[in-house]
């Protein structure tokens, strides 16, 4: 990952436009993990009640030895549910949690080093990366399988979303399996709250990648200049987070070699969380190779858990 590259990609456009994965130094994997506690914001809680709820089924749907792949596996939490369920089962097994985030990696590793049996290994890597090291030497008997939770795959557009679950395709076996966490489409005012809460921590979380700016690249974004703003855009059934900038301004940002100058109520594009209808997830995964096995919903939070299976591509 270069962030200096990107930024000057993404500032060469119009709005302007960072990366969401640079949200994820230590101080915004905390920030997180705090998020994720907010009654506003209910995709972490759903998706942990579905899991409890799905693990022993997953668990009891491969067979053994088992080597389970997180990507972008944050904190841990989850991943252990898996795991713990696997153990019940006494199923050996090999875990990779992949993570761009050194904090929320080593937060990880901490917990699973508590599972009796699990030999864990991270990488920190991107998606793509830490993947291919994960699927790599080719495995001899059992399944593998793979993790990609939290509605990560929102962050992606439709189209690189499939691109990216045919990637994962193409690194697994037929037969092999893909626990993919959903958010669905809900009302508007339930999603803004969940990107722009009462708190104001999701804001904090937004404006931190400025303050990453200001530390790696020297940049001098003065933070009380950018409010955080999220917006519902229906047509293309997204929550977009936004960074305006409240005044006319300069920002330099010496080590990506940019220097931008800011209209009043200009932004900066910092992330995109697609939400899906329940066929959505059916189709986007059969366009990548996978068939949907099971499925756990929460009608509440309006989240979905699909164990989905390699096919034959
Ligand atoms: C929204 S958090 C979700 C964490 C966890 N999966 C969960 O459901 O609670 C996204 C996590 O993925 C990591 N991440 C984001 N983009 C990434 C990328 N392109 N490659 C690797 N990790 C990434 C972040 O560092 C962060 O820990």
């Amino acid at each position: 990952m270069s962030l200096a590259r990107d930024v000057k990609a993404g500032f060469a456009g119009r709005p302007r436009s960072l990366p969401p994965k640079y949200f994820y130094d230590a101080l915004g994997s905390r920030l997180f993990e705090a998020i994720g506690q907010l009654p506003w914001y209910r995709i972490t809680k759903a998706e942990k009640r579905l899991l409890r709820r799905a693990a022993p089924a997953v668990a009891g749907a491969l067979t053994g030895p088992v080597r389970v792949v997180e990507l972008g596996s944050g904190s841990g939490e989850k991943i252990a549910l898996v795991i713990e369920a696997l153990r019940a089962r006494r199923k050996t097994t090999v875990v990779h949690v992949v993570d761009l985030s050194a904090a929320a990696l080593a937060d990880s590793l901490q917990r699973l080093a508590k599972i009796p049996g699990a030999k864990a290994r991270g990488h920190h890597a991107t998606y793509e990366k830490g993947l291919l090291e994960a699927t790599h030497p080719p495995r001899g008997r059992g399944e593998c399988l793979v993790l990609f939770l939290g509605s990560n795959i929102g962050n992606f557009d439709p189209h690189d979303a499939e691109r990216f679950l045919a990637s994962v395709r193409r690194r697994l076996r037929p037969g092999d399996a893909l626990l993919l966490g959903v958010d669905l489409v809900k009302p508007e005012r339930t999603l803004l709250e969940a990107y722009d809460d009462p708190l104001g921590l999701t804001a904090v979380f937004n404006r931190n990648v400025l303050l990453r700016l200001n530390r790696e690249l020297g940049a001098d974004f003065d933070l009380a200049a950018w409010e955080h703003r999220a917006v519902w855009n229906a047509d293309l059934r997204r929550v977009e987070m936004h960074l305006v900038s409240l005044v006319r301004q300069r920002v330099a940002i010496p080590r990506a070699g940019v220097v931008a100058d800011f209209a009043a109520g200009e932004t900066i594009f910092t992330e995109s969380s697609y939400k899906y209808e329940l066929p959505d997830v059916e189709s986007l995964a059969l366009a990548a190779g996978f068939r949907r096995e099971r499925q756990w919903i929460d009608g509440d939070a309006r989240f979905a858990l699909t164990l989905c299976r390699a096919i034959d591509i």
